[in-house]
């Protein structure tokens, strides 16, 4: 364990949150006055630690909370080996206010080590990692004040428990555990694999093998017995079998014979029948032929009445064809008379066309009929003409007469209506006149009475005989009193020359629109003589027109000339439409002459048909003639021949066979033949063969039954020496098996003594016992050194009875108990064991570091300087040593200085480790 950091709050005089950094320091001192809290920080660590303080123990910590504060808190940071720790622990002054933490450093990060809340796991954990009790702790590693003897006076079990731990002698109880874990195994498998020898192989041995092997011997001799006996056997069957089988054959030859020969008549028999067809074979070929003529004599007269039927109908037909063709050619004769009328309608035709293109039909009516004449039609439709012209003109100049009169009579209106105006307009003239005097004589008066009101306002100012101030001539008298009414006198003025105004405007006016209207009405009469001269002209050229008109009754005349060509047309196509006359005439034509032609034609096919047949007929009949000549001759020819045979046709044709009944006929006789002499050639074989031998089936089967249990005895013994075979091979294996859980065995029962003898060893405590006796004589031997060197030679220290004593050089090296020693020599027996401790067991991760708090007081400047010596040498080897001194002479040889000063607010830290090199 070697701290790092530790933080603390509240804990006693460090009332601030107070860091000490232990990371720079290696061998230093802890000083500062008393009652600074340099203990206290002991103590802080002690108490993140395991929870309690060497001078207060387990209880009643509350005492370390700083008065006046309510809780306080401490954390420690520290390294094991390569592992980095902190525990955190806090407490209040209740009991549930306090904490415990412990983490683990992972990547830089502290992590919970301990999971849930559990105080005695933490606890239990962190003593893990620390690997000593707090008691081991305070006796190894941190040295509490007044307290650092507790080691050197404990008991010797007290003493050898804490090395034990300290050289991991646990180690060997945890090493006996297995040993005996791992005998027991052994011992185990052992037995199991005896047990199973005992159950399993008891009968596997060598010697049943070898019974076994003989019994397999034994066997195959008696199978090799058998199956001569066997070879023997199936000899004598094969003979035996031999001979039954020509037995069965020769009987199967006799019934085949006898066979055969019951066929015997029936062959005879068909001999006989294949004589008679040979000898009516001749015959029948007559037979045939003349039956063929026969039919086809038949067949040719059956022709011959038919020909003669066809001939018959056809000569009908031909008649009929030619009277046909004679009716035709008679109708032949009405043709020119046809061309001759259709030559006079075409003319009617195209007359009848002039009809229809002038408008006219041959329905027309008419009162009057006049001769057709072109020019005459053209002569009676220009006068049409020319009437209906005439009649629109005079209409036309009716309507502008009307117009005209019309006219006169508007502008003779106006012409009044303007000489009236002109009337009127001269009578403006004396009112005008009128009007102009009444505005003189009103001005004339408005004047006078001005000159009047004037002279009355310088009436005062005037005096008869004296200057006018006015005009500067002399008053003659002076004026009079004022007459009239001036300003009504000037409205009068106003009225009257607005009269006269009203007047004059009028006047122009009017005269202006009376100019217009009379140059106007100029105009309308100059417009009315030239449209009545045009009249004039017009009614001149109608009445000239109408001289040419030669009848008064032209369309009377068109209809009697169109009625004419219509009499015309009609006498001509004898009062039909010409055109369908024509169309009539020329397929009446038509017809007549596709008639004579057809008529023509079905002559010429009826007298075509009537040859043919004719001519059929007559070869016929010769043909029928030459096969019935030739069925005469056949018949007779017949007649001999079955005269020569005396039988009937009928009988003949009973006897016949044919070629194919013959052949199978003659075959089957063949056949029959060639049996019978195989046959008898085969029973002369077979009884040369069996050579009067006989054959008995008892015996046969005797011979069988015996062969069959011989084979039967034989495939059995196979069988059981297959399961011989089977059963010592099962052996072998097994044997081969036993002999490796043998071997088996005896390896574990060697592992069993190994591990059994190691765990006896180790729990009768001998190896341990033997260990920490070393390790106490090496440390006591080391400590004795140093306590040598520091007491100036004068102590060693040795072990008696597992107690540790003092030999005194000075007293001859006698020994004497510890406690004998005074309270330096006790320190420094105390601090050499504690280094010693460390010495030796440097480099094990437990004891990275020292702490003594106090006790230097007690030594003389020889045995400081040796203690300093002591220390460096400690320190050079890696480990931290902390020490807390008064004396200056001993802080200030140290290479650096943890300096606690101490405030009335509360104590601090600072590290001092220039000092010593400036
Ligand atoms: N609970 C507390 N509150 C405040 N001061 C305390 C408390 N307990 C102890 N002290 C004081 O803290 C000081 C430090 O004591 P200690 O660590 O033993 O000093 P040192 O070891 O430096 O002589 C002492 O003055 C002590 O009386
Ligand atoms: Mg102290």
């Amino acid at each position: 364990m070697k701290p790092l950091k530790l933080t603390l709050q509240n804990f006693t005089c460090f009332r601030e949150a107070t860091e000490v950094d232990f990371t720079e320091l290696s061998l230093y001192a802890i000083q500062g006055p008393t009652g600074s809290g340099k203990s206290s920080l002991l103590d802080a660590i002690c108490f993140a630690l395991y929870g309690e303080t060497p001078r207060l123990g387990a209880k009643g910590l509350d005492a370390l909370i700083s008065q006046g504060a309510q809780s306080m808190a401490v954390r420690f940071e520290f390294e094991v080996g390569d592992e980095r720790f902190e525990v955190v622990r806090s407490k209040g002054r209740k009991a549930s206010e306090s904490e415990t933490r412990l983490a683990k450093y992972q990547n830089g990060k502290p992590i919970t080590a301990v999971e849930g809340n559990k105080k005695k796991d933490i606890q239990s954990e962190i003593e893990k990692v620390v690997g000593l009790s707090f008691d081991s702790f305070t006796r190894a590693i941190l040295l509490p004040q007044g307290q650092f003897d507790r080691f050197l006076k404990g008991n010797s079990r007290e003493k050898q428990e804490l090395l034990g731990r300290l050289i991991g002698l646990d180690r060997f109880t945890r090493m006996q555990k297995v040993a005996s874990e791992k005998s027991r195994t052994a011992r185990t498998q052992h037995d199991l694999i005896q047990h199973r020898l005992e159950m399993e192989f008891a009968e596997v041995t060598p010697e049943r093998i070898q019974e076994q092997d003989q019994v397999l011997q034994d066997t195959l001799q008696q199978l090799q017995e058998q199956e001569q006996h066997l070879r023997v056997l199936t000899e004598a069957l094969a003979q035996q079998e031999e001979l039954a089988r020509l037995h069965a054959e020769h009987n199967r030859h006799l019934k085949e014979l006898q066979t055969l020969q019951a066929q015997k008549i029936q062959m005879e028999q068909l001999g006989r029948r294949v004589q008679a067809a040979q000898a009516v074979s001749g015959v029948l070929g007559l037979i045939r032929q003349s039956r063929t003529l026969q039919e086809k004599a038949q067949l040719a007269r059956t022709q011959y009445a038919k020909l003669e039927q066809d001939h018959v109908r056809v000569q009908g037909t031909l008649q009929q064809a030619e009277q046909g063709f004679a009716r035709a050619q008679e109708q032949t004769a009405q043709i020119p008379g046809f061309d001759q009328q259709i030559l006079h309608l075409q003319e009617a035709q195209t007359q009848f066309a002039r009809l229809k293109q002038l408008g006219g039909d041959l329905k027309l009516k008419s009162l009057q009929v006049l001769p057709w004449s072109e020019e005459a039609f053209f002569q009676a439709r220009s006068m049409v003409e020319l009437k209906a012209q005439l009649e629109t003109e005079a209409r036309q100049i009716q309507q502008e007469k009307t117009r005209l009169t019309q006219q006169k009579q508007q502008i003779l209106k106006e012409q009044q209506d303007l000489n009236n105006r002109r009337k009127d307009l001269e009578l403006l003239v004396p009112k005008g006149k009128e009007a102009r005097a009444e505005y003189d004589r009103l001005r004339a008066e408005l004047e006078t009475s001005r000159v009047q009101h004037q002279a009355m306002h310088l009436k005062a100012h005037l005096k008869v005989g004296e200057p006018c101030p006015v005009c500067e001539q002399k008053v003659s008298r002076l004026p009079g009193t004022a007459v009239g009414n001036v300003q009504a006198l000037e409205q009068q003025v106003k009225a009257a020359e607005k009269h006269l105004e009203e007047i004059k405007e009028a006047y122009q006016t009017e005269k202006t629109s009376l100019q217009t209207l009379a140059s106007r009405i100029q105009q309308a009469q100059e417009y009315f003589t030239e449209r009545e001269a045009a009249l004039q002209e017009l009614e001149t050229q109608h009445q000239q027109k109408h001289q040419g008109l030669t009848t008064e009754h032209p369309q009377e005349q068109l209809q009697a000339l169109l009625a004419g060509l219509v009499q015309t047309i009609l006498e001509k196509s004898g009062g039909e439409d010409p055109e369908r006359r024509i169309r009539q005439l020329q397929q009446e034509k038509q017809r007549i002459q596709q008639e004579l032609q057809s008529s023509q034609r079905a002559l010429g096919q009826a007298q075509t048909q009537h040859a043919t047949l004719t001519a059929q007929l007559n070869s016929q009949k010769s043909q029928l003639a030459e096969r019935e000549q030739e069925h005469q001759e056949a018949s007779s020819t017949l007649k001999e021949a079955l005269f020569a045979l005396s039988m009937t046709e009928q009988e003949a044709l009973q006897h016949a066979m044919t070629a194919e009944e013959l052949q199978k006929a003659r075959e089957a006789m063949e056949h029959w033949r060639t049996q019978m002499a195989r046959v008898e050639v085969q029973l002369s074989d077979l009884q040369e063969r069996m050579a009067g031998r006989e054959y008995l089936p008892e015996q046969h089967q005797q011979q069988k039954a015996q062969h069959a249990q011989l084979e039967t005895s034989i495939k059995a013994l196979s069988v059981r020496m297959g399961q011989l075979q089977t059963q010592i091979t099962h052996l072998q294996e097994r044997l081969e098996l036993k002999r490796n859980l043998l071997r088996e065995a005896a390896a574990h029962q060697k592992t069993f003594n190994t591990w059994d003898a190691l765990a006896r060893n180790l729990q009768l405590d001998r190896f341990p016992k033997f260990l920490l006796e070393e390790v106490e004589e090496q440390l006591l031997l080391g400590a004795g050194t140093l306590l040598g060197d520091i007491s100036d030679g004068r102590y060693a220290l040795h072990l008696q009875d597992g107690e540790y004593v003092v030999s005194d050089h000075w007293n001859a090296g006698e020994t004497r108990p510890i406690r004998t020693l005074s309270g330096g020599e006790t320190f420094l027996a105390s601090l050499s064991l504690a280094i010693a401790l460390s010495d030796y067991l440097a480099g094990n991760k437990l004891l990275g570091a020292l702490f003594l708090d106090e006790g230097f007081g007690t030594l003389d400047p020889q045995a400081l300087d040796a203690v300093a010596r002591a220390l460096e040498k400690l320190q050079i080897s890696g480990r931290m040593v902390g020490v807390i001194t008064h004396v200056s002479a001993l802080a200030a040889r140290l290479p650096a200085r943890m300096l606690v000063e101490k405030r009335m607010t509360g104590s601090s830290v600072r590290i001092d480790s220039e000092e010593v090199y400036s």
